[in-house]
């Protein structure tokens, strides 16, 4: 067996190397720029009931360390989705990750029950954490409101297995981890982007032009570790809950810190517009290092930080 075969919650993966929602389209788009099947998984961009636009430019912006985007869940909505995309998806020889937004519990049933039919997404994130839009944040903040959630769509998805993607700045991050496994989540991604700002001292207006975004890339990094750590502990890793850990991964090193403080899997977003070549580097950096520290399986160094 190979040194990264692997699995997220039941799913077989090639390897733990998963491209992180938004930053890869809807997925077919990777074939651009790598071999699919060199990818442990794909997670489509965010999708919603309706189409939506987005907010105008601009709404990526570089920053030190990272960029800070406010994208607005810009998608085409579950119907073009299903008939433009899901064809050239289900084509891909690698597992698909279908991302779900709403801004009502009918919303994510809606999207859940539309995905459950669509046999090339095995799995669905449950985007319940993006800090670009006004009303999409409640079931990231609030246990109460994220176990409801859960309580409706869970039992929308019999074969699909679903991932619930935090929010970084939630007020109790445990708690949230928590709500979702006692609710059935079948996996955790840690996490979302980090509320953020930058502001142009010329004309003294906020570089975008939503106003606030969301941070990600290396700066966030060591942020995410020290989550998916204080996660595993207490929550995942007591119940066997697999962990996405996501953020800042531009290093093989930085995707190896993840798997160790308890991360099965291991997402990348921003390195993907730095170099899209990074995926491919860090499968190759995280198999010499499997070999490196004399483990057959890369399973076998999953929370395996040192006190
Ligand atoms: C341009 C851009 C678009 C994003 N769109 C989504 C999205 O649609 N849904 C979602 O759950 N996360 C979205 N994210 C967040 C990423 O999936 C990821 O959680 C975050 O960027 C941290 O990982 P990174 O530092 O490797 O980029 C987006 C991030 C970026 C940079």
């Amino acid at each position: 067996m190979s040194l990264l075969a692997t699995d997220l919650a039941g799913v077989p993966l090639a390897n733990p190397v998963v491209l992180a929602a938004g930053t890869c389209g809807y997925g077919p788009e990777v074939a651009d720029f790598m071999d699919p099947a060199a990818i442990g998984a794909v997670t489509t961009k965010s999708i919603t009931v309706e189409s939506r636009e987005g907010h105008p430019p601009w709404r990526m912006i570089d920053v030190p360390g990272g960029m800070i985007n406010a994208i607005g869940l810009a998608n085409l909505g579950l119907e073009r989705f299903r008939v433009e995309k899901v064809p050239a998806l289900a084509a891909m020889k690698t597992v698909a990750i279908g991302s779900i937004a709403g801004h009502s519990i009918a919303d994510y049933v809606a999207m859940a029950t539309a995905f459950e039919a669509i046999e090339a997404l095995p799995i669905v994130e449950l985007n319940v954490s993006c800090p670009n839009t006004a009303d999409g944040r409640q079931f990231g903040h609030d246990p109460r409101a994220l176990a409801s959630l859960l309580a409706e769509v869970r039992p929308a998805l019999e074969r699909t297995r679903l991932l619930v993607k935090l929010a970084p700045d939630a007020p109790d991050p445990i708690a949230m981890a928590a709500a979702a496994v006692e609710a059935g989540a079948d996996g955790l991604t840690i996490a979302n982007t980090w509320p953020a700002m930058a502001v142009d001292v010329d004309s003294r207006k906020p570089r975008l032009s939503s106003g606030r975004g969301g941070l990600s890339g290396p700066a966030v990094h060591p942020l995410a570790v020290r989550l998916v750590d204080a996660v595993f502990r207490a929550v995942a890793g007591p119940a066997k809950v697999p962990i996405i850990g996501l953020g800042g991964v531009l290093h093989w090193r930085d995707a190896a810190e993840f798997v160790l403080v308890g991360a099965s899997a291991v997402g990348i977003g921003t390195a993907l517009f730095v170099d899209p070549r990074i995926p491919r580097r860090v499968i190759t950096g995280l198999e010499r290092w499997v070999r490196q520290q004399g483990c057959g399986n890369i399973r076998e160094l999953v929370g395996q930080v040192e006190a």
